[in-house]
């Protein structure tokens, strides 16, 4: 079923960009951030359903890292590093990936559990749309997340994302969420795109 879904090929931004929303500044990932990561992804509450569900160690996670940071500065956009405004430590990451198999290109988030309830994954997440449709000039975006994990389904249901269908993504039972560009709509919350200079 995957591969009846339409492909949508990214065109890269043509530097990589920071963004900043009322309360979130969004920056690309460092290997500096590997402290920080660490943290997040050792909590099992937070991996519980991102592919096996289980905690990642330092080492998966700088790998995981590297990978990240590789990947952003090839194509321009990815996951960004996530940080209030106000200052303080990573709060996780929110962004845009195209994993091998995957439907198209594909919203992605993950707070620390300390920062779940405040509404800014669905902060993150509104720029991160924002970002995909008018500069990478995508026709969809896609999100993927396993069916109990309410959390991530109720921030797409407010991001006015249409629940597509249930099947099986990388080997795990999924559901899949999509928003065309004709669809979504910009809303009146803070946006700062940020180019980095050459
Ligand atoms: C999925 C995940 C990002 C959702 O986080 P979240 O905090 O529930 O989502 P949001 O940031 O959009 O916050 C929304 C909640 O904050 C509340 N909230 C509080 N203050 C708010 C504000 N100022 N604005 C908006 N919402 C606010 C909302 O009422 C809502 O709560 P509800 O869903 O219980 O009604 C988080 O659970 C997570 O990181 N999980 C682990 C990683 C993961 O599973 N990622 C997805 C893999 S597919």
């Amino acid at each position: 079923m995957a591969a009846s879904l339409t492909h949508t090929d990214a065109k890269p931004a043509k530097r990589a960009a920071e963004l900043e929303t009322s309360r979130l500044r969004l920056r690309p990932f460092t290997t500096e951030d590997l402290a920080g990561l660490s943290r997040i992804t050792a909590d099992a509450e937070v991996m519980r359903y991102i592919g096996d569900g289980v905690a990642l160690t330092r080492k998966e996670t700088e790998a995981n890292l590297q990978t990240i940071v590789d990947t952003f500065s090839r194509r321009g956009y990815g996951r960004w590093a996530m940080f209030e405004k106000a200052g303080g430590a990573l709060l996780g990451y929110c962004g845009l990936a195209r994993p091998a198999q995957s439907p198209g290109v594909e919203l992605v988030y993950m707070l620390a559990r300390g920062a779940w309830g405040h509404g800014l994954a669905t902060e993150a997440s509104r720029a991160c749309l924002r970002y995909g449709f008018e500069e990478l000039r995508l026709d969809t975006i896609y999100a993927l997340t396993m069916p109990d994990n309410l959390r991530s389904r109720r921030v797409l249901e407010r991001l006015g994302m249409r629940f597509l269908r249930a099947d099986r993504y990388y080997g795990y039972a999924c559901v899949c969420y999509a928003i065309t560009r004709e669809e979504w709509r910009p809303d009146a919350s803070m946006y700062l795109l940020r180019r980095a200079k050459d």
